[in-house]
């Protein structure tokens, strides 16, 4: 927890602690020669420089940085990734180059499946050291927040094995990132059980959803055709909402299926991918609470058409931007690109893209309270831009335009 004075910097940021519906994504407050004070991780003053700001925190002597008018925004979260897991798949990628497609792979045995064999065999300290690896790539991008999932073991062993390096990673960054993790055992029916999916369900049900909540908040499903459809998903989530975890989905990724309408039934924290989600469960949407995280990283790999941000803000939703990083449909955790993509090609402008990378993405891993905007209260996270305009965002195509990040006061890296 650091003490930290950001003097002449620009802050740009949406305000609130919750999510940013519709319209409300595009107001943003900018304050030129602003300057933002933090005393022990926690933002104590923000605004104006009147010229004795700095003076009255004397005594806590913050250490000071001089930004010379650069944009600071909230830090960036990425609130959907599964950056745990063994092996690569860049041998499926190259199938796909060639014509194949993510669920014909997945359906004879590779995908998801291909990752699991793997993740069953690779140690838990070399899953910790390559998730180690991706979350200090994120830190350089401005990211202060991070969901990391499970979901490649499928069994309690290995699912237990996977929470286990979410909680030592979270527990050994905690002065560098916050982690918030999510139990995703029904990421796919494991091979044994094919064909036999409630069976599946009730194991995971029964087995796996109670101890697996030690270690985490969430429970998400991939809720798909030919994977868990509608009725199994319902089953878990209930299940999962009984015992105090909180909701998300993988919805609508691949064919239009209800998961949106679904989510907001069940007042889910998120629904995500939304792909291709219907008129309806845009409008069940924009009536709840649902966070709709969009992943157009994964649809640009996967080179498929891009959630229809534009129709989802019009509605009315609470839009969020997150990278996906996993081994299979999107091996990129570029914050860069998610900004580039959401703009060029989904019709976001640049404040609602930050608004759904810094607010709306703290609403979708419950954390709108306490970070996501730059506000008196909330913890001293920044993305520090190389630039006094916030513009440069999307201008710097896959290009990394944050300089300095911090977390909850402390400098955690610095881009030379
Ligand atoms: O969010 N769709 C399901 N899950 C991941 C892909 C996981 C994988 O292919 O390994 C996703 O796209
Ligand atoms: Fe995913």
């Amino acid at each position: 927890m650091g003490n930290l004075i950001l003097k002449d910097c620009t802050i740009v940021t949406p305000l609130g602690t919750s999510a940013k519906k519709g319209q409300e994504m595009s107001e943003l407050s900018v304050i030129r020669h602003g300057i933002v004070v933090v005393v022990d991780g926690i933002i104590r003053y923000a605004g104006v420089d009147n010229g004795t700001v700095e003076s009255i925190y004397d005594h806590y002597e913050c250490r000071v940085l001089n930004l010379e008018n650069k944009v600071v925004l909230p830090g960036f979260v990425d609130s959907h990734t599964h950056l745990i897991f063994g092996g690569f798949r860049e041998e499926e990628f190259s199938w796909r180059l060639k014509g194949e497609s993510y669920m014909s792979i997945m359906e004879r045995g590779g995908g998801i499946q291909s990752t699991v064999d793997a993740t069953w065999i690779e140690s838990e300290d070399s899953l910790f050291h390559k998730a180690e690896w991706f979350i200090a790539r994120m830190i350089e991008m401005g990211v202060t927040a991070v969901e990391v999932k499970s979901g490649y073991g499928l069994d309690l062993t290995a699912e237990m094995k996977m929470l286990r390096v979410a909680d030592k990673l979270r527990h050994s960054l905690s002065s560098r990132i916050g982690i918030a993790t999510t139990f995703l055992g029904a990421h796919a029916v494991p091979s044994r059980f094919k064909g036999r999916t409630a069976e599946y369900v009730d194991l995971l049900i029964a087995e796996m959803l109670p101890p697996a909540k030690e270690f985490s908040e969430f429970c998400d499903v991939f809720c798909e055709k030919n994977v868990f459809e509608l009725e199994d998903t319902k089953r878990i989530l209930k299940a999962a909402k009984a015992l105090g975890y909180k909701l998300k989905l993988h919805a609508d990724e691949i064919v239009t299926l209800g998961g949106a309408e679904l989510a907001a039934d069940l007042e889910a924290v998120s629904a995500d991918h939304l792909l291709h989600i219907s008129d309806k469960g845009i409008k069940k949407m924009a009536s709840s609470d649902t966070v709709a995280t969009l992943l157009p990283l994964t649809a640009f790999a996967l080179k498929e058409p891009y959630a229809p941000a534009r129709k989802l803000i019009d509605a009315g939703c609470a839009v969020a931007l997150a990278t996906d990083l996993n081994p299979g449909s999107c091996f990129s955790g570029s914050i860069p690109l998610t900004i580039a993509l959401a703009c060029i090609y989904m019709g976001m402008t640049i404040e609602e893209t930050v608004t759904a990378l810094t607010l709306n993405g703290a609403a979708a891993i419950g954390r709108a309270q306490s970070m996501g905007s730059i506000e008196v209260g909330k913890e001293g996270n920044f993305a520090i831009l190389d630039s006094d305009d916030f513009n440069v965002l999307p201008y710097y195509v896959g290009m990394n335009c944050v300089r300095t990040t911090v977390y909850k006061g402390n400098v955690v890296n610095t881009n030379k």
